[in-house]
């Protein structure tokens, strides 16, 4: 194949590791950004804003695969139905996207926006692969450092993660992204449960901090959805390799 492969939100955390596992799997690859990148061996940037529209038409053109990694706080579904205009009028042969677990039970407004995001995408007419992930450990850190900031942590009582490391996530996602289009596949989850004390008390450990935990309950619909573990996936997950305590050994690592 020599059209190069468009991947949106190639300069976010999960797209900084996806772009060179394309390279090295042979493949040109084009980024969609809403900044201005110098060009790299093999990695061209196009300027465009998915939100506004602005660029997405050019930033299409003449690729046959799409990866759709671009997101934020809101408006995936109204950034993933722009794009999906702009690639449904050129020769788009696989769109694939990346979501989260629980976008179709857990009621919270980002995660309804990723659920219509996915169906602008299994509606579009486009041949697709979705995959939903497990939040990343590097969310995860960040939800850390910032709790650890407080005097005492507060600890949403009920609440379970599955961190998944983004290496495995990126891995993944260009598995699939090469292959053919797949529709839903099954959800990619970190190789472990955890309550989110046990996480807090991990990012401590490693950081060699102490600091003292209050359970706090999340309120309404959402926090009863997290409580019953709407926001995992225990049975028919594919597994990521690395663990939450893996990744803290060598991201907090001394001298990092
Ligand atoms: N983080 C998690 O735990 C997690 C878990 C499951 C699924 N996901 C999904 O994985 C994807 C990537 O997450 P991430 O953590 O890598 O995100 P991130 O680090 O926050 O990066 C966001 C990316 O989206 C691009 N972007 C945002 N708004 C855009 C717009 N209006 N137009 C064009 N590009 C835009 C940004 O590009 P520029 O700033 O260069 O324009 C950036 O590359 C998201 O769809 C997210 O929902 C994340």
């Amino acid at each position: 194949m020599t059209s190069p492969i468009l991947v949106t939100g190639g300069t976010g955390t999960l797209g900084r590791l996806v772009v060179p596992l394309l390279r090295d799997a042979g493949h040109d690859v084009r980024v969609l950004s809403r900044g201005r990148h110098q060009p790299t061996s093999g990695v061209a940037h196009v300027t465009g804003d998915l939100l506004t529209g602005d660029g997405v038409e050019s930033a299409v053109a003449g690729a046959e695969v799409v990866l759709h990694l671009a997101g934020g706080p809101k408006g995936d579904d109204e950034a993933t139905r722009n794009l999906v205009r702009a690639a449904s009028r050129t020769g788009v042969r696989h769109l694939a996207y990346i979501s989260v677990i629980g976008a179709d039970r857990v009621p919270l407004g980002w995660l309804r926006s990723k659920l219509d995001a996915e169906r602008a995408i299994a509606d579009s007419g486009l041949p697709w692969t979705t995959l939903r992930a497990a939040q990343f450990h590097d969310l995860v850190l960040t939800m850390a450092q910032q709790m650890a900031k407080l005097p005492v942590m507060p600890v949403p009582g009920g609440l379970r993660l599955q961190p998944v490391d983004a290496r495995d996530v990126a891995a993944r996602l260009v598995e699939l992204t090469l292959d053919k289009p797949a529709g839903l596949v099954p959800d990619l989850a970190g190789p472990r449960v955890y309550g989110i004390a046990e996480l807090a008390r991990g990012y401590l450990r490693a950081r060699g901090k102490r600091r003292l935990m209050m359970p706090v309950r999340m309120p309404g619909k959402a926090g009863r959805a997290y409580r019953a573990g709407a926001n995992l996936t225990l049975d028919g997950a594919t597994v990521g390799a690395r663990t939450w305590e893996d990744f803290l050994a060598e991201r907090l690592r001394p001298g990092r």
